[in-house]
């Protein structure tokens, strides 16, 4: 089975090529082709794998090239995880959009739209290199903002692309925990876009324990979500919404703190990570160390202006590790050998929700096996939640009409429309600033 990685070079690599190490079933992945534009990277990568790997009996064998579609030939799976315009661009779409006075962040408003104009071209000449080269591969969307990315690819792999996330896997395996169930054991009913979802119940042992964690204000208060959100608004909502809704729930002290943040979080990482790749390729460099040490530091950090404005204080010790590479992991062996399973991913709504139709990428609980992920019924959201989602979606379909047509235009409605969006005229200035700072924003006339 091989396995090919877009964003090869990327710092999360090693996460995968980790879960693949504990993976010793038949027809386990065998082979890893790493693809990456930046040769440098790549070897930076290859080096913290080779270590990984040292005393791994029947470790996965691992090759990387510059050339995409010699990576993609003969590919069983494809994950993508680029990052176009690299760390500098996330820090740059931060920027503009805080100096308007509105949120950059990587995914959710303006910044998420100026990310997702300027990767939906490249993700979809991928998607249409995978049609060409490797038409039964399965491709894996990592790449960010990921319902949109994978949306984009959709119209041209069709069901064969799926995007996967961990937030709401980590979302649901801490109200597991905190009402004393077995993660594994729950069913977690969420429905929504990446990064604006919600749970609306979690059913253990065939009964709804939310509500119980709903009106109990001491366990509500006492996870990610109840010290980011505050115990009497999630009693309000009736459920528990993704972290990234704090961006819109509470989006003016998220911008100031970023306002005032000594470093955005792109201009953070990109420090950081321009560190890793210096260090880990130096003589004598103990790269599974240093890999190890950066991640740590990362993790430490995630949204922590967020959770400074609420007052949330550090993450808990358990929430550290993400577990996308375990997403990734599970879908890749539920396809690969038929191994049916639960997980919540971002496919195709075909009638899920009905406020969207077929086509809509939705983040979803789904079934899935050797046919694919097949989304669940589920319960409609409230309106002031269905509200939000049509909204976005309808940005969406704005940059996505932007990245086909060219049109500038088209770019200033999609920021226009954002609810995060104030004002047609701040639309008009972060298009201007955007396409000033971003040369792959030059296709926008
Ligand atoms: C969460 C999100 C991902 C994001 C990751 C890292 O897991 O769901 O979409 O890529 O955090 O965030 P960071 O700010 O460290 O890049
Ligand atoms: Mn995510």
């Amino acid at each position: 089975m091989k396995l090919t990685i877009l964003g090869g070079g990327g710092f999360r690599v090693p996460l995968v090529y980790g879960a693949l190490l504990t993976d010793r079933a038949e027809g386990r992945v065998t082979e890893v082709v790493l693809h990456d534009l930046d040769a440098g990277r790549l070897s930076a990568v290859v080096r913290v794998l080779a270590e990984q790997a040292a005393q791994v009996p029947g470790a996965p064998s691992v090759s990387a090239t510059t050339d995409l579609d010699e990576a993609l030939r003969g590919a069983d799976f494809v994950f993508s995880a680029i990052r176009v315009g690299g760390l500098e661009g996330r820090a740059n779409d931060e920027r503009v959009a805080l100096a308007e006075g509105v949120l950059g962040q990587e995914t959710v408003g303006a910044g998420g739209i100026a990310y997702g104009l300027r990767t939906v071209p490249v993700a979809v000449d991928i998607a249409r290199r995978v049609a060409r080269l490797a038409p039964d591969a399965w491709v894996i969307n990592f790449t960010n903002p990921a319902g949109l990315v994978t949306e984009a690819m959709s119209r041209h792999l069709g069901d064969r692309v799926i995007g996967i996330c961990d937030s709401p896997v980590g979302l649901g395996r801490r109200i597991a925990r905190v009402l004393g169930g077995n993660p594994k054991e729950a069913w977690i009913d969420y429905v929504g876009l990446n990064h604006l979802g919600w749970v609306r119940g979690l059913h253990i042992a065939g009964r709804d324990e939310l509500p119980r964690l709903l009106a109990d204000p001491d366990l509500l208060g006492s996870f990610e979500e109840g010290k980011l959100f505050g115990v009497d608004w999630l009693q309000s909502l009736g459920a528990i919404p993704n972290e990234y809704l704090h961006y819109y729930y509470f989006n003016r002290e998220a911008v100031r703190a970023y306002q005032q943040a000594e470093k955005t979080r792109g201009a953070f990482l990109r420090d950081q990570q321009a560190h890793f790749y210096e260090t880990v390729t130096g003589p004598g460099a103990r790269a599974l160390d240093v890999w190890d040490r950066t991640r740590a530091e990362r993790e430490a950090t995630y949204m922590s202006e967020n959770r400074e404005t609420a007052g949330a204080g550090e993450r808990d010790a358990d929430d550290l590790s993400g577990g996308y590479e375990k997403v990734a992991l599970a879908l890749m062996r539920a396809i690969a050998r038929d191994e049916r399973t639960t997980l919540i991913l971002n496919v195709r709504n075909r009638g899920t929700l009905s406020a969207l139709d077929g086509d809509a990428v939705i983040e979803v609980p789904c079934l899935v096996d050797a046919n694919g992920a097949h989304p669940v019924a589920v319960a409609p959201l409230p309106d002031h939640a269905t509200g939000l989602v049509c909204a976005v979606k309808a940005v969406e379909r704005e940059v996505l009409a932007a990245a086909e047509s060219g049109s500038r235009a088209t770019a200033v409605k999609a920021f226009a429309l954002h609810p995060l969006v104030d004002s047609v005229n701040v639309a008009r200035r972060l298009v201007e600033g955007y396409t000033e700072v971003h040369p792959g924003l030059a296709y926008l006339k």
